[in-house]
């Protein structure tokens, strides 16, 4: 693997290879000093052209856990805002020495076309409504070990509800989950679909209470008002009357189902209970994994041979 780009890339044993090695970076992550060597003299550059607090901290921490440097590009004071081209910005900043580059860009396709600039492996880190890898890897990681799903999602009901037509997690998740052999439903009113779900290994449902019993996993998405150009909805209230997580939504999932969301929350929008009063919320178990998922990924691309034991000194 040079590069993660897509889940599409990826075959379910891909997929496990990585969970397993997910493993070992958490039991890192819970050491006292938790960092390790692996990676000492990598380097590793984050360029994000789109908002994001998560995912960029989460890489930050990821690279720093295994000694790798780590160079922010701040994209809002950089020469892009003279014009400079994303080609010539990609070669300036390889010509400075780059072993990844983790990168988030509005537009689909971003991290593909950037691969035939440089030399580095680069990780989509988002990519418009396109892909999400590293965030579909966090979830089945999730999954996997608050359901015990070692070795398969076999037999597990996964509903993903909301903007499916704007979200690059659905389109990750989707793949990844199916991948593993989950059955998923995506929930939404028909003005957020895809103008096609032609090749998309889901059953479609425009209501949500009556699959609710029959779920173990509630994965909700964002409402991406800043992606919606025309009114896709009559009204926020209306979507979250039909799609909103209430109380009494909750109490009819089975009490192991669990609720996730990649974040940011709309807070009274698609989660209207406290997340925190929810038992089965494991929506800060998904941001703690992110550390460790993004360890595996950059271990699995710039590793090479370099091992995991031992402390830094
Ligand atoms: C998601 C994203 O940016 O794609 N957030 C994230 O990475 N945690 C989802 C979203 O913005 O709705």
């Amino acid at each position: 693997m040079k590069h993660l780009l897509s889940i599409a890339d990826l075959t379910g044993a891909d997929i496990h290879g990585l969970l397993e090695l997910t493993d070992h970076m958490v039991e890192i992550s819970q050491r006292t000093i938790p960092k390790v060597p692996a990676l000492r003299g990598k380097n590793v550059v984050s360029l994000f052209f789109e908002d994001s607090t998560r995912t960029r901290t989460s890489f930050d921490a990821a690279a720093k856990r295994l000694s790798a440097d780590t160079m922010n590009f701040a994209v809002s004071s950089s020469s892009v805002n003279k014009g400079e081209s994303l080609r010539d910005t990609i070669e300036t900043i390889s010509a400075m020495g780059v072993d990844a580059f983790v990168i988030r860009h509005k537009s689909s396709g971003a991290p593909q076309m950037i691969t035939r600039w440089t030399t580095a492996c680069v990780v989509n880190a988002g990519d418009g409504w396109h892909q999400h890898p590293t965030q579909a890897l966090l979830d089945c990681y999730t999954i996997r070990t608050n359901l015990n799903r070692r070795d398969s999602f076999e037999g597990l009901r996964i509903a993903i509800v909301g903007d499916i037509k704007h979200s690059r997690v659905a389109r990750s998740d989707v793949q990844a989950f199916t991948a593993l052999g989950a059955h998923v439903t995506i929930v939404a009113p028909p003005t957020l679909l895809p103008p096609s779900l032609d090749g998309w290994p889901v059953e479609i449902s425009h209501e949500l209470d009556s699959i609710l019993p029959d779920l173990d996993v509630l994965y909700l998405l964002r409402v991406q008002r800043e992606r919606m150009d025309d009114a896709l909805l009559p009204s926020l209230r209306e979507y979250s009357s039909m799609y909103g997580l209430t109380a009494a939504r909750a109490a009819r999932l089975p009490a192991h189902a669990l609720v996730m969301h990649p974040g940011p929350m709309n807070r009274g929008v698609e989660i209207v209970v406290d997340p925190a009063d929810l038992a089965g919320s494991v929506i800060l178990d998904q941001v703690t994994n992110g550390v460790a998922v993004r360890m595996a990924v950059l271990f699995q691309l710039l590793g090479s041979g370099g091992d995991l034991k031992g402390d830094v000194s």
